[in-house]
């Protein structure tokens, strides 16, 4: 523990744990000084220590950052960072954000003083990017990588530009996983079926190296928030957005289905939320990490709250266990929660193949096409047609049309922030 840090006690709940174990990484690398860790962080000894003051969640950026300035490792703790926020979004109003740092004075104050757990900063979103440091690449190819945009499953993503100046999203593989064979040889095959998909509703495949030392993605950047980052910081979408929100995925998926691909992966962080609608990413790539050494050995990639039951029991995903997921999509966009609830993954997955989802306090209307959806025998699901029929039918609208007002105001904004972020990058 710092000199000036107030002790915590890791018993008192999610978040002074979660404070307490960034406390115990820094003590494992020595202490060093906050100033000296801002140094590496790109965030101020300010922000880094009300980071570990276990006044409040702090951002994943920042968290990131810490940990990543004291040799950490980025995947753990973003899966330890996310298992808390969901417990804190349960516990708080779903508009309130987490302890974050507004991106202009991330390194403002970087020599500013000692330790001081008590400058606390001001409360905003998550901060849209994340400046590169040490331990980030450089280039992918023939690209420029210019900041981080997030760590994922499968590994890093990151923004770079075409050469004439149209941003791209850069999915660069993580390390483990690309000295896979089996996963490069699968990662291949889904990467070159990814880029036959075609649709107004999915993010375009541009580019990609599936064979370099670290396997690439390219992807035409999406200015927006995912729909988890929407829901847990705004809150969950208005049934007038609702219908757009889910005949737009389910045209998405149409795309997918058209190039004959299964997505595989659909859930809250693969569909973002665009000024022009919804839009999917990531399909069908998951499959490839399902073949390799470490999903084998058990470190599972994906979400028990977003599989179809067929496949919990170990059979193959398929078109229509596309279309179970984006029922559970459906509901956590509705309302902020999984229709299968939470715990550990043993319970849910035992919920998702026994018992019915939970609809409470979906719109009526919508209430059945999810249902539908979530059905737990496949064949027995509609099929894509039929539920943007159901949702152009049940919307009261005689056509779905998606104009700049599709959200509701807070989560406009949301993307204006997406998009002031790009311009300043
Ligand atoms: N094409 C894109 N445009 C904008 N953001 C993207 C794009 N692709 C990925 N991202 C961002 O990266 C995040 C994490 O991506 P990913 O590596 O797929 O992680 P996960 O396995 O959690 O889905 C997404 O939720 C999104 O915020
Ligand atoms: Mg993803």
């Amino acid at each position: 523990m710092g000199r000036h840090e107030r002790p915590l006690d890791p018993d008192a709940g999610p978040v002074e744990a979660f404070a307490h174990a960034l406390r115990e990484l820094r003590v494992a690398v020595g202490m060093p000084r906050y100033r000296e860790l801002a140094r590496k962080a790109g965030y101020s000894a300010s922000a880094l220590s009300a980071a570990a003051s276990g006044a409040a969640l702090p951002s994943l950026d920042l968290v990131l950052s810490y940990v990543g300035a004291c040799g950490g490792d980025a995947v753990e703790w973003e899966a330890q960072w996310r298992a808390v926020s969901a417990v804190v979004s349960r516990s708080r109003p779903a508009s309130r954000p987490v302890l974050s740092v507004p991106h202009d004075q991330q390194s403002a104050d970087a020599a500013a003083g000692p330790d001081s757990p008590d400058r606390v900063p001001v409360l905003t979103g998550e901060p849209v990017f994340q400046n590169l440091t040490a331990g980030d690449p450089r280039q992918a190819g023939p690209y420029r990588l210019r900041v981080r945009i997030a760590v994922g499953s499968m590994g890093r993503v990151y923004l770079a530009y075409t050469p004439a100046g149209r941003p791209l999203a850069i999915k660069i593989v993580r390390p483990e996983l690309a000295e896979d064979a089996e996963f490069r040889q699968r990662f291949r095959r889904e990467v070159d079926a990814a880029r036959q998909v075609h649709g107004l509703f999915t993010a375009q495949v541009l580019d990609a190296d599936t064979a370099a030392p670290h396997p690439w993605l390219a992807t035409a950047y999406v200015a927006g928030p995912s729909v988890q980052e929407a829901v847990t910081e705004c809150g969950p979408l208005p049934s007038r957005s609702l219908w757009l929100f889910a005949a737009g995925v389910a045209e998405a998926l149409q795309s997918v289905q058209a190039a004959g691909v299964v997505h595989r992966d659909l859930k809250p962080t693969n569909v973002l939320l665009a000024a022009d609608g919804p839009r999917l990413i990531d399909f069908g790539i998951a499959r490839a990490s399902d073949a390799s050494r470490l999903t084998r050995t058990g470190i599972r990639i994906g979400s028990p709250q977003f599989m179809a039951p067929e496949h919990v029991l170990g059979g193959e995903a398929s078109l229509a266990s596309d279309v179970f997921t984006l029922g559970a999509l459906i509901v956590f966009a509705a309302t902020g929660r999984t229709p299968f609830g939470d715990g550990v993954d043993v319970a849910v997955l035992y919920r998702v193949v026994h018992e019915p989802p939970d609809l409470a306090g979906l719109p009526e209307d919508l209430q059945s096409i999810a249902a539908a959806c979530l059905n737990k025998k496949a064949h027995q699901r509609p099929d894509l047609a039929s539920v943007i029929k159901a949702c152009r039918v049940q919307s009261g609208f005689t056509s779905l049309k998606i104009s700049s007002n599709w959200l509701p105001d807070s989560h406009t904004a949301q993307i204006h922030r997406h998009v002031a972020a790009l311009q300043r990058v």
